[in-house]
C-alpha cells in the first residue's frame, strides 16, 4: 500500500503536477485528505502554527508523534509523511531511530533535512525500508542559525551546491525533494536534472509540484502569512467573527 503510493508520486514527474499539504491532526488530515491529494506532511512546522514556538527548532520527536498519530487515524488516502525534527538526525543510527519510531506512530515516509552532508544518515534509513523525502533551500531547522527565511541559489557557488545535493538526495534514492525558498530558475534546472519529483515551496513555477502549510493557506497561522503564499483565505477573520457573534448572543440574548 505505502509502496504503490510511493510509485504513484514518482509516476506523477512529468505527467500530473503534484500538489501537496501540510497536516497536525485527525480533523486537518480527514479534510485535507478529502481533497484527494497524493502527498499530506506532518510537518515540523507544527511548532509555529501549532504549539506556538518561534521556529521549528523545539520541536521534539514526541511533538511530532503525538500529532502524526492523530492525522494517522485517518487513514489517509494520500501518503503520511512526517518531518525528522530537529536534532534527530545527527548519526545514520540516530536517524534510523527517529525515522523508525515515526513509522510506529503511524508515518508512511520521512522527510529529512539536508543534502550531502546527510547522505549517510539518508542512506542508513532507506536501507531500513523506509522511504525518505528529501528537503533542499532554505532549511527551516537552519533558519535560527542564519538569522532568518532567505532564499537559496542566488550565487554560482549555492546554484552549484544545491545541483549537488539534489542529485546525490535522488541518487541515493528518496521519492521526491522538497524545494523551499530556491531561486525559481535554479529550482526549475534542478527539476529538469534529477529523475524523481521536486515539491516546492516559494520555488516558482517550475518545480512538479507544490507544497504549503495549510494554516498559511487557511489564513489561521498565527503571525504572518509568507509571501509564497499566492491566496490565502483569511478564514482566521470569519473564525474570530463566529466567536464575537457567539459571544454576544450569550451575552446579551435578547439583543440588548
Ligand atoms: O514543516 C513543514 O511544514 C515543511 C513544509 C514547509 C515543506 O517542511
Amino acid at each position: 500500500m505505502t509502496d504503490d503510493k510511493v510509485k504513484r508520486i514518482r509516476a506523477m514527474k512529468g505527467r500530473e503536477r503534484i500538489a501537496a499539504l501540510t497536516v497536525y491532526d485527525f480533523a486537518m488530515a480527514t479534510m485535507v485528505d478529502g481533497a484527494g491529494l497524493p502527498l499530506l506532511l506532518v510537518g515540523d512546522s507544527l511548532g509555529m502554527v501549532v504549539l506556538g514556538y518561534p521556529d521549528t527548532t523545539q520541536v521534539t520527536l514526541a511533538d511530532m508523534e503525538h500529532h502524526l498519530r492523530a492525522a494517522a487515524r485517518a487513514r489517509p488516502q494520500g501518503l503520511l509523511a512526517a518531518d525528522l525534527p530537529f536534532g534527530t538526525c545527527a548519526t545514520p543510527a540516530t536517524a534510523v531511530e527517529s525515522a523508525r519510531r515515526l513509522m510506529a506512530a503511524g508515518a508512511e515516509a520521512v522527510k529529512a533535512e539536508g543534502g550531502r552532508s546527510i547522505l549517510p544518515q539518508i542512506r542508513a534509513i532507506l536501507s531500513e525500508g523506509i522511504p525518505v523525502l528529501g528537503h533542499l533551500g532554505m532549511l527551516p531547522q537552519n533558519a535560527v542559525l542564519e538569522g532568518g527565511y532567505h532564499v537559496k541559489g542566488k550565487t554560482e557557488a549555492e546554484r552549484q551546491g544545491l545541483i549537488a545535493d539534489a542529485l546525490a538526495v535522488a541518487e541515493a534514492g528518496a521519492f521526491a525533494i522538497v524545494l523551499e525558498l530556491v531561486a525559481a530558475p535554479v529550482a526549475a534546472e534542478i527539476t529538469g536534472r534529477i529523475s524523481i519529483p521536486t515539491i516546492g515551496i516559494g520555488s516558482g513555477p517550475g518545480c512538479d509540484g507544490e507544497i504549503l502549510v495549510t494554516t498559511d493557506l487557511l489564513g489561521t497561522s498565527p503571525g504572518f502569512i509568507p509571501k509564497h503564499v499566492k491566496k490565502s483565505w483569511r478564514f482566521a477573520e470569519q473564525m474570530r467573527a463566529a466567536v464575537v457573534e457567539w459571544k454576544e448572543s450569550v451575552v446579551h440574548p435578547n439583543g440588548r
